[in-house]
């Protein structure tokens, strides 16, 4: 059992008990300086903000913020432009990429933010206030790529309501997953779901249970099952399993009477991205203020970079910040 409120406060305790260094490349947008400015009050990181100094501090002075203690970094005339720049060169020549056009690409905020991870200057970036997920996470899937062991990223939420905590995948990323995909979002959700100290039970969504389903559809995630099933994972799963019967166990006691995971399922792998989006954000609109979502959290990334939706709130932002700090922290 988790409240909001605890959930949150845990988060950010975490993220302050091993303070890491977060990069912020949007540096022109008020909700991003705003969330600065807070997350550096409540120490949850250190936090680095690209633009241009002097218009950072006009902002801060009209908004009232302290952002005295965060490194502003004036990026495009950076000693270090060049050395990103031709690092990037480097890291795309197979795919043709000249050193011009790299000077071009690290112009962009979420290149320069992801080449100070990828460099070890910045633990982890956090983007997106003002940007498609697509332009914010492209650099990472370019250069920093996937952890050793991992084949995809795909993007998690954390779902706190009704006093549970769950995840849910792939909410972000890959629009049309294989079954191996499938299986591969589920191992690393997994993960992600023990390191916010969940026992994860995972449950494989599909319109049918057990064998009540028929179709295309289902069969990829009978599939993506039995993949998971070989792999010998450390963790309960069950599928194709529908919603009430994961969450339910009067439901579950009908459809799938001995399944582990019918009725307390807490980890969600959605057979699809558009149902995936579709869920997370119908959960936190309807239930509104009794509902947080946090996220999307990357996974499946060498090292975290994080995206924020167009319509974050400051808060949305700073637990942002948090859950990629507590990302950063597993480097060590
Ligand atoms: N995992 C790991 N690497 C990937 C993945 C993935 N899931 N997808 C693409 N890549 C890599 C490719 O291998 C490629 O690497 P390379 O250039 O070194 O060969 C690189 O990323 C670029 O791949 P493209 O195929 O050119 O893909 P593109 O950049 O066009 O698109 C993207 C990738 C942005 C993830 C795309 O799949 C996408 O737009 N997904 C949906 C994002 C979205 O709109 N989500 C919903 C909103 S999020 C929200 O509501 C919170």
């Amino acid at each position: 059992m988790v409240s909001i409120p605890e959930f949150e406060a845990n988060l950010i305790n975490k993220a302050k008990s091993n303070k890491q260094r977060i990069v912020l490349p949007e540096g022109d947008s008020d909700r991003v300086l705003k969330a600065a400015d807070q997350a550096l009050k409540q120490e949850v990181a250190d936090i680095i903000i690209l633009g241009d100094p002097t218009v950072i501090a006009q902002k801060a002075s009209e908004l009232g913020l302290d952002l005295t203690r965060a490194t502003v970094v004036d990026y495009l005339n950076a000693t270090e432009f060049e050395e990103y720049a031709n690092t990037l060169a480097d890291l795309r020549k197979a795919k043709g990429l000249t050193l011009e056009e790299a000077r071009e690409m690290m112009k962009d905020g979420a290149y320069y933010g992801t080449m100070m991870v990828y460099k070890g200057v910045a633990d982890g970036m956090v983007s997106g206030a003002e940007h498609t997920t697509a332009n914010t996470i492209r650099p990472a899937l370019q250069f920093i790529k996937t952890k050793p062991g991992a084949t995809m990223v795909s993007g998690a939420f954390l779902m706190c309501y009704n006093n549970q905590l769950q995840v849910f995948a792939d909410c972000a990323v890959t629009p049309n997953p294989t079954s191996e995909q499938l299986s591969e979002i589920a191992v690393t959700t997994a993960e992600t779901a023990r390191l916010f100290g969940l026992d994860p039970k995972v449950a494989f969504l599909s319109y049918g249970t057990g064998e009540s389903g028929k179709g295309l559809s289902v069969d990829l995630v009978k599939e993506a099952v039995r993949l998971t099933r070989e792999k010998n994972v450390d963790f309960a799963f069950e599928g194709p399993i529908q919603f009430d019967a994961a969450v339910d166990p009067e439901v579950a006691k009908t459809k799938l009477p001995n399944s582990p995971v019918a009725g307390h399922a807490n980890v969600f792998v959605f057979p699809e991205l558009n149902t995936g989006n579709c869920c997370y954000k119908a959960i936190q609109r309807a239930l509104g203020d009794n509902c947080l979502a946090v996220g999307p959290i990357l996974q499946g990334l060498n090292k975290p970079v994080n995206d924020l939706s167009r319509g974050a709130t400051v808060k949305d932002i700073i637990n942002t910040i948090a859950f990629t700090a507590v990302f950063a922290q597993k480097k060590g």
